[in-house]
């Protein structure tokens, strides 16, 4: 049973599954202070090939379900989610909403080749935001934008490192090597578990960017400057998966998560 105090004063976290857990982890020690639950929608990933509105409403049943135990605030630890629903939750709810999108503007300030190589679901690779950030901050650096089917397939298997993963890391990564790139934005959470391999088909020379450091600082200014209720004395970390829970469990385990609990998400947010 969680403790009521908890509850009132959660932090809510989401992804389409694992990959947010990369930036759960950057926001657990940011904010120690603070109870996490994080909803997997491990039952529905991969998000970046769905239409945009399912992934949309997706993104309501999970703040729904999220605001409904009580969190002050949410994260939207999905670049797919937030690109394509972060403005119609804001337009619904008024708690805080940080949201993702991926790292351009830093990204074409670090390259120093002025080539900048951008890997991201199909969906957020179109996006009208991913459009935006190229046209305000590329004028002086080409960024190439790299859709990465099946990548997010394998961080939910664990594969991290396998023949699969490197030969798409490969295929993914080799055009804009080529063409100069020195900077990679991790545009998909889940390509934070894959960042030894990357370095490894990339080469040690290149700048890995991977914003979910950058997350974790922008949570804490909003909680700052937000009436949310102060931070707990017993942090908790709970989570929910609308997949089988001991996928889930077995994945925390395997990224040395301690003692998870892990609950299935009930019928009205899966
Ligand atoms: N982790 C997600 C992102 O940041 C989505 C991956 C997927 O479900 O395709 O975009």
């Amino acid at each position: 049973m969680l403790n009521p105090a908890a509850i009132a004063s959660l932090i809510g976290v989401y992804d389409s599954g694992v990959g947010g857990l990369s930036v759960l982890r950057a926001l657990k020690a940011k904010l120690p202070g603070e109870s996490f639950t994080y909803v997997a929608d491990c039952g529905h990933a991969p998000y970046g090939d769905r239409s945009a509105s399912f992934v949309e409403s997706r993104a309501h049943d999970i703040a729904s379900f999220l605001t409904g135990l009580g969190a002050k605030a949410l994260v939207i630890a999905c670049n797919t989610a937030s690109v394509v629903a972060v403005q119609s939750l804001r337009e619904r709810y008024t708690l805080p909403i940080v949201a993702m999108e991926p790292a351009i503007k830093p990204a074409t300030q670090l390259s120093r080749s002025k080539v900048v190589l951008v890997l991201a679901t199909s969906n957020t690779i179109r996006s009208p935001s991913v459009a935006r950030l190229c046209s305000t901050y590329g004028a002086d650096t080409r960024v190439i934008l790299q859709a990465c089917p099946g990548l997010a397939d394998q961080v939910e298997r664990g594969r991290f490192h396998d023949d699969v993963t490197l030969q798409l890391l490969e295929a993914y990564l080799r055009p804009g090597l080529d063409a100069g790139a020195d900077t990679i934005v991790l545009g998909c959470t889940h390509y934070a578990f894959l960042v030894d391999a990357i370095a490894k088909v990339a080469g040690e020379a290149v700048t890995i960017v991977e914003p979910s450091e950058a997350i974790a600082s922008q949570l804490s200014r909003v909680l700052s400057a937000s009436t949310a209720l102060p931070h707990n004395t017993a942090a908790t970390t709970t989570f929910y998966t609308s997949g089988p829970p001991r996928e889930l469990a077995a994945f925390l385990d395997f990224i040395g998560e301690p003692s998870a609990q892990v609950h299935a998400l009930p019928a009205s947010g899966s």
